[in-house]
């Protein structure tokens, strides 16, 4: 899968390409028995993903900080299929207050939980911290998640052991991995506002969503658990994510148009990796246009795996101690 694929959507060894749509590739697909949690389900490729699981008859939970435009979500996809089985649940990923409530407001739900997609994110912000002071882009596009994931965790393998289906969480990565700090994660200052990039710092989130995903794959086949864990680039799409560089990804647009997608193709990969039976058993793997692909050489190092496992585990229990 190169460059003429991507222009041209030629579809690469499953079938399917960057034109594939999230509703192409999950044609077919009976998800009534899932119940799948979209982080960022309000808007963008998270708004896509959760109609099409939706349509594909999933219970999904939209995770959102904003209350307003999950509503709307929500009320858009019941407008276009009244039987749909949605619901909004508050969740600010910058905070590990919000995390936890969320956790607690959706075990209180008792639904089972197959589906983990892990989905929202920020990019290119000026420097900032979050509520309990870290780097924001880390915050919310990595730790955040990282929390997150933890605490489903229990709820995931007890819905897999009873149901004996298989669990899947995907996390939403980029490209944007490539271009990171020159140690691929800033161990040593990671909430250090001297050297910060903005680019840098999503780069950097980035690369940790895929270095979590491949550590927790590892983890979980270790235990024998029934869950896949495997990340995803969705491609080059304009969303509200470019607020922060909004004239300056217009330009890039009108000049690379042929590399873009648009937002159901941007859901197709996450779709893929989520719901389709070919990718039963399939775990720690990173996706691009509905197709598997080798990460940087940095994102596939197990050592810092490791060591991001670890940092996310001291800085989430430093911020429980406040
Ligand atoms: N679009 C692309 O070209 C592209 C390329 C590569 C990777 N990605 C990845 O794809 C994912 C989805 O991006 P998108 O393009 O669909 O962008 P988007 O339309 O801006 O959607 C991102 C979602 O995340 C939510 N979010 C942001 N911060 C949050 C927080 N602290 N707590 C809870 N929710 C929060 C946003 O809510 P608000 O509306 O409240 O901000 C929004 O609903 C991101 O992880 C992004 O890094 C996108």
């Amino acid at each position: 899968m190169g460059i003429f694929s991507l222009v041209t959507g030629r579809p690469g060894p499953s079938g399917f390409g960057s034109a594939t749509t999230a509703e192409q590739v999950t044609e077919g697909i009976d998800a009534s028995d899932v119940t799948a949690i979209v982080t960022g389900g309000g808007s963008g490729i998270g708004f896509e993903t959760a109609r099409v699981l939706a349509l594909r008859r999933a219970h999904v939970i939209i995770a959102a900080r904003n209350m307003d435009a999950a509503n709307e979500a929500k009320r858009l996809i019941l407008n276009d299929d009244g039987d749909a089985r949605v619901d909004v649940l508050k969740l600010d990923l910058c905070s590990m207050k919000s995390i936890r409530a969320f956790v607690n407001d959706f075990i209180a739900l008792d639904l089972p939980l197959n589906i983990l997609i892990n989905n929202a994110g920020i990019m290119f912000c000026p420097y900032q911290l979050s509520e309990d002071g870290f780097e924001v882009q880390f915050a919310t596009n990595h730790l955040g998640h990282f929390l997150l994931t933890n605490l489903l965790l229990d709820k995931m393998k007890a819905t897999t052991r009873v149901s004996g289906i298989e669990g899947r969480i995907v996390n939403l990565s980029s490209i944007a991995h490539l271009h990171t700090y020159k140690e691929g994660i800033r161990f040593d200052g990671i909430n250090d506002q001297l050297g910060y990039s903005d680019k840098k710092a999503y780069g950097q989130s980035k690369l940790a969503n895929i270095l979590h995903a491949s550590e927790l794959s590892r983890r979980l086949q270790q235990e024998g658990a029934n869950i896949t864990v495997n990340s995803v680039h969705p491609g080059l799409i304009m969303t509200n994510l470019m607020r922060h560089s909004f004239i300056s990804m217009r330009i890039m647009k009108m000049l690379t148009y042929l590399l873009w997608k648009n937002v159901p193709q941007g859901a197709a990969t996450t779709c893929y990796v989520a719901l389709h039976p070919s990718l039963k058993g399939v775990t720690g793997k990173y996706f691009l246009d509905c197709n598997e692909m080798e990460p940087s050489a940095l994102a596939r190092d197990e050592r810092l795996a490791k060591k991001l496992w670890d940092l996310s585990n001291e800085l989430v229990d430093s911020a429980s101690k406040d």
